[in-house]
């Protein structure tokens, strides 16, 4: 029997019955399958050989050399050819995964950065060709490093053949999409569904006059949600990502995964038949393309996202974004205040070993300020006031802030907003280089280094924002574009300055202590047994609420992570941690059981000595 006969036959039965469940559609099912067995007779014997590798090492993505970067292909470097060619770049860095944004073809103008998708099956030719994605997929591999697609599955956008033939009256078109001929159900759906962008997209319907009918549209206007109740819809979206697999991806990024199932008198979130959804792609992977992985972007309250991981029985998705926790990091860092962060990490800890968790802190998105309102409240914290302080904390708007950032999507109702900004201008580098302060740019830079250093340490693996490396500051030519103006997220999406890559070769600029930076976290966490996909991490308590610290400990040993979050000097103690320990990064020597003083935004990565 080969692989793949042996991997349905495990399968099938599973998949057909949640299929069935969710579709009671036995032709559709077929012609499912039958896809399935096509893509995977095409997988090519390199591909197929990678199968046959990550089958033998299941928690590949946990291993100590997992650090990822995320990019738009064109603020890179143009193309993805333009990717290839700056391999050393990447290489030097010490990556073992890229996720790209979106780049399948996209509305020339005004397509939410790559999210509007009008083909998913074609690259967008303005970043090059299909082969050329199969290309840099390959010298990726051939480096090491895994290729991450972004796959928007919620939405097409208005200008995806299905739209197209909708708009033009093909009823067939129309059931891919949520279109009703009157207001009557769309404001049944208003009754229960938040809006995702209030203020730069509001309602969750657009009305399409070629159509003469209302169509859902959860984020901008020009992406139409695609109708999940439809098997058609389901098929398609399976096809295109077992041809993108086939091509070389290994990774897929779900976006807006939670949104993908709609029901009346619901928020649209989270519903169970998403996670029906996600199984049945899990499986529909397992069986064609087993190298290949999910990663699912939930943005959403911390205790909906286990949900996502599946059970150890019907596992879901491998990684998610630890959306909370960078949040929780932003939060600690500008309170100067980590209990907050403490049970945040706990709780994603407890979630257990299947909950991978991909670290960060910065994307293309913005910081949405969902902190655990309950765990507020019991820490005396009032929530709405919290977030205010966040936000404003975060544009430079309060005493003292040393961030330059931006708001998003502030609704006066509420008085809810998000913040954007780069790492490098949320730390205060960017004030700090106004100012030519260098007090301002050690502290800013000391920010910067105990940040990544908690994201390099977390269970899962880190995730490198590209530019992040050099210090790419906040970019505010997007105002003087009318379709990028309101959306303050591409404030934080720079070109990428090649500029400051060559200095960053240069000894003693800036881009080289960050560049630096970064190099030393990958090397020190691949290096240490404390890393392997085996170790175990908890936090630690600190008997300080300004300093941060995680224990992992493999093989009857320990590694003591410290992370310092005040602006001043503290002391943390470390009950059990006795004997002398050292710092990988400095050498310090310290004893954690009695005692550590620490200096401001101080970061130790701490084992026993042997004497
Ligand atoms: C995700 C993306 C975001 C985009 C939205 C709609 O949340 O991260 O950038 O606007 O989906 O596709």
């Amino acid at each position: 029997m080969s692989g793949y006969t042996k991997r349905l036959a495990e399968r099938k039965a599973e998949l057909t019955r949640l299929y069935m469940e969710l579709y009671s559609d036995s032709d559709s099912l077929d012609a499912l399958l039958a896809a399935v067995s096509r893509y995977a007779q095409a997988r090519s014997q390199e591909l197929v050989r990678l199968d046959a590798k990550r089958l033998k090492d299941p928690h590949w993505f946990l291993g100590a050399r997992m650090m990822g970067m995320t990019m738009y292909t064109e603020l890179f470097n143009g193309t993805f050819s333009g990717i290839t060619q700056k391999m050393a770049h990447l290489k030097n860095l010490g990556l073992s995964y890229l996720h790209l944004m979106p780049f399948t073809a996209t509305p020339l103008k005004d397509n939410d950065g790559g999210f509007a998708v009008s083909d998913f099956f074609n690259a967008d030719p303005r970043l090059g060709t299909n082969e050329d994605v199969e290309a840099l997929a390959d010298s990726l591999r051939k480096a090491g490093i895994s290729l991450c697609m972004d796959f928007v599955m919620n939405h097409t956008s208005d200008e995806h053949e299905w739209a197209v033939r909708a708009k033009a009256g093909d009823e067939q078109a129309q059931a891919m999409y949520l279109c009703y001929p009157d207001r009557t159900i769309p404001d049944e759906f208003e009754k229960t569904m938040p809006e995702v962008f209030p203020e730069t997209a509001p309602g969750n319907f657009i009305y399409s006059p070629e159509m003469g009918k209302w169509v859902l549209s959860t984020f901008y206007p020009k992406q139409w949600d695609l109708n999940y109740r439809n098997p058609a819809v389901f098929n398609a979206m399976v096809e295109a990502m077992l041809c993108w697999a086939n091509r070389g991806v290994e990774v897929f990024r779900l976006d807006a995964v939670p949104y993908i199932w709609k029901e009346l008198g619901t928020s649209c979130r989270n519903l169970p038949q998403v996670h029906t959804i996600v199984r049945m792609i899990r499986l529909v992977l397992e069986i064609a393309c087993p190298a290949v992985i999910l990663k699912g972007e939930v943005v959403m309250a911390p205790r909906e996202l286990k949900a996502y991981f599946g059970t150890p029985e019907q596992p879901e998705c491998h990684l998610l974004y630890g959306v909370s926790a960078m949040v929780n990091i932003w939060g600690a860092l500008s309170s100067m205040d980590v209990r907050l962060l403490y049970s945040q990490i706990e709780s994603m800890l407890a979630m257990g070993d299947s909950a991978v968790f991909v670290n960060y802190l910065r994307c293309h998105d913005d910081i949405g300020w969902g902190f655990d309102e309950d765990r507020e409240r019991e820490l005396g914290i009032d929530p709405l006031a919290h977030k205010i302080f966040q936000y404003r904390f975060y544009c430079g708007q309060f005493p003292l802030s040393y961030a330059r950032g931006e708001l998003y999507n502030y609704d006066p109702d509420s008085l809810d907003a998000r913040s954007c900004g780069t790492t490098a201008s949320l730390v205060g580098i960017e004030a700090a280089l106004e100012s030519k302060d260098l007090g301002a740019l050690e502290a800013a830079v000391r920010r910067y280094a105990m940040l990544y250093s908690l994201v390099f340490a977390l269970r899962g693996f880190p995730l490198v924002n590209s530019g992040d490396e050099v210090g790419m500051l906040n970019d505010c030519g997007y105002k003087n574009d009318p379709l990028k103006a309101a959306d303050s997220r591409y404030v934080h999406r720079p070109r990428f300055d090649w500029a400051k890559a060559a200095a960053a070769a240069k000894h003693g600029t800036l881009e080289a202590v960050l560049t630096g930076i970064l190099k030393m976290l990958c090397k020190t966490r691949t290096a240490s047994p404390f890393f392997s996909a085996d170790a175990f991490v908890t936090t630690w308590w600190s008997h300080n609420s300004r300093v941060f610290a995680l224990r992992r400990s493999r093989g009857g040993a320990d590694m003591l992570c410290v992370f310092s979050f005040s602006s001043e000097r503290e002391h943390a103690r470390f009950d059990f941690f006795t004997g002398i320990y050292e710092d990988a990064f400095t050498g310090r020597i310290v004893e954690p059981g009695r005692g550590i003083p620490l200096w401001p935004y101080e970061t130790l990565w701490l084992t026993k000595k042997t004497e």
